[in-house]
């Protein structure tokens, strides 16, 4: 694996440019998936803004059109398809270039099927090829070529990509590309290769013009973040204590570490730390360790609650979110009761539920036993009847207390009130001037609500 710079790739951003010939041209970009996926987004845009195109919310006004996917799940192929079909008339009568990339492009068996039915799309790249999208682009407009762009070794680190982000206040830094644990449901180390990280330096330079700009929250990005390999013994701790040093950052956030290998050290540092967030994302897919085994998550229901409650006493003020997964292949009514058991001990602040979904190619789809639908779904409902019905105990204990948030904008549902979210995530409303936008202020929490709390400025 290789370090490279991107200024290589420059030169066909000009020659974009040049082609399109000061036209005002639009572009569209859906993106499906998780943050690293729209951190890739943000390069895209970045990229694309830079050859002149300027972005449109809808696809059938566009020049350009993007779709950026993802295929943990297969929810997102009958999205993706189903937009192409809609596109295919504005294609024919328009022309607009159809370029589809990320995640799902890897997969040979989703190449094949573009190809055989819906052969009008110009670019298809993969998520190694990201950084040239405007040679791709290029030769789609100078040669009128299709073109399939996909690397199925792993890539090299592009460095220097311009990029154009969505907030003003926060920004996402991916640390590290790919993952080694290959978890028996999931595609991810089949799309996205093996973990490479970036290098120590290069992540501060960008965190560090990033607060020059403005940005005071930053989430750190990767498939499984606490095995950063920095190099010459630089590990994930060393990096979180480095970015702590950068002053006007003021929240430090991460996503995902992997509940085995959450060492000590990364516990004392974030014990220390005035900035990273005292929610801590700490996946656990099932509380059965009879499945986890057969997931190949490398922990059992006890190792994760004796972690839990190890950071817990470590760091009192500690709250907890988690993905789970239902119905994994084998999945009994007794290692589901196992899931709630967890859920019910450790009270999670929020719960990400998933159906477990079939993925082709890897070892949980070829096992037997495989959960009937109704069966997920029943216990997909029953997890999530529980995890509601914490939420209200969760709301309450904030109420009275003074928090800090970073106010985000005005609520979507009500003009003349504004929004910031608490360092664990929780949405806040509250009644305030509009230059308050982007500052960070406190709060008194006064009431709550299922999805939102209500506040009010201290006086
Ligand atoms: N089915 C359902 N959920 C999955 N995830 C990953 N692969 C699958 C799958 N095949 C979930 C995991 C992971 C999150 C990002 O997506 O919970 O943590
Ligand atoms: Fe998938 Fe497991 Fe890697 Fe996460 S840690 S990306 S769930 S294989």
């Amino acid at each position: 694996m290789e370090i490279l710079e991107f200024k290589d790739e420059e030169k066909y951003i000009e020659k974009v440019k040049k082609i399109n010939n000061g036209k005002k041209l639009k572009y569209y970009i859906m993106t499906m998936g998780c943050m690293l996926n729209e951190n890739d987004s943000e390069k895209l845009c970045g990229m694309i803004e830079k050859m002149g195109y300027e972005k449109c919310d809808d696809a059938k006004s566009s020049d350009l059109i993007v779709f950026n996917t993802c295929c943990v799940r297969e929810n997102a192929e009958e999205k993706l398809f189903g937009k192409l079909g809609e596109l295919k008339n504005y294609k024919k009568q328009k022309g607009a270039i159809i370029a589809i990339g990320g995640c799902m492009m890897q997969e040979k068996h989703i190449q094949k099927k573009l190809n055989e039915s819906y052969p009008f799309f110009d670019i298809i790249f993969g998520t190694h090829t990201l950084n040239k999208f405007p040679e791709d682009l290029y030769n789609v407009l100078s040669k009128r070529l299709r073109i399939t762009d996909i690397l199925d070794i792993d890539g090299d680190i592009y460095e220097g990509l311009p990029i154009k982000r969505e907030d003003k206040t926060r920004a996402s830094v991916t640390i590290m590309y790919g993952c080694n644990n290959f978890c028996t449901y999931c595609i991810v180390p089949y799309v996205r290769g093996r973990e490479r990280s970036r290098k120590p330096e290069d992540i501060l330079r960008e965190i560090k013009e990033l607060s020059e700009e403005g940005y005071r929250e930053i989430t750190l990005l990767g498939q499984n973040v606490n095995s950063y390999d920095g190099g010459d013994g630089y590990k994930f701790s060393n990096l979180l204590s480095d970015i702590e040093k950068i002053e006007k950052i003021e929240r430090i956030r991460f996503i995902s570490p992997h509940p085995k290998d959450f060492t000590d050290d990364v516990i004392e540092v974030i014990s220390k730390s005035n900035k990273i967030c005292k929610i801590l994302h700490l996946p656990l897919q099932s509380g059965s360790t009879a499945v986890l085994k057969r997931m190949n998550r490398k922990y059992t229901k006890e190792q994760y609650l004796s972690l839990a409650k190890k950071i817990k006493e470590k760091i009192p003020e500690v709250v907890f979110s988690t993905d789970i997964i239902v119905g994994f292949p084998g999945e009994t009514e007794e290692d589901f009761e196992d899931t709630l058991d967890v859920v019910r001990k450790i009270n999670f602040e929020q719960v990400f539920m998933f159906i477990y979904s079939r993925r082709v190619g890897t070892p949980a789809d070829k096992m037997e036993d495989q959960i009937p639908e109704e069966i997920k779904h029943e216990r997909f409902d029953r997890l999530k009847e529980l995890v509601e019905s914490q939420i209200p105990e969760n709301n309450k204990k904030y109420i009275g207390t003074k928090q800090k948030i970073i106010v985000e904008g005005k609520s979507k549902n009500n003009e003349n009130m504004l929004t910031g979210r608490l360092e664990t995530n929780k949405v806040v409303v509250f009644e305030g001037n509009e230059d308050l936008i982007d500052k960070t202020i406190e709060v008194e929490i006064t009431k709550d609500h299922v999805w939102y709390l209500e506040g009010k400025i201290e006086e």
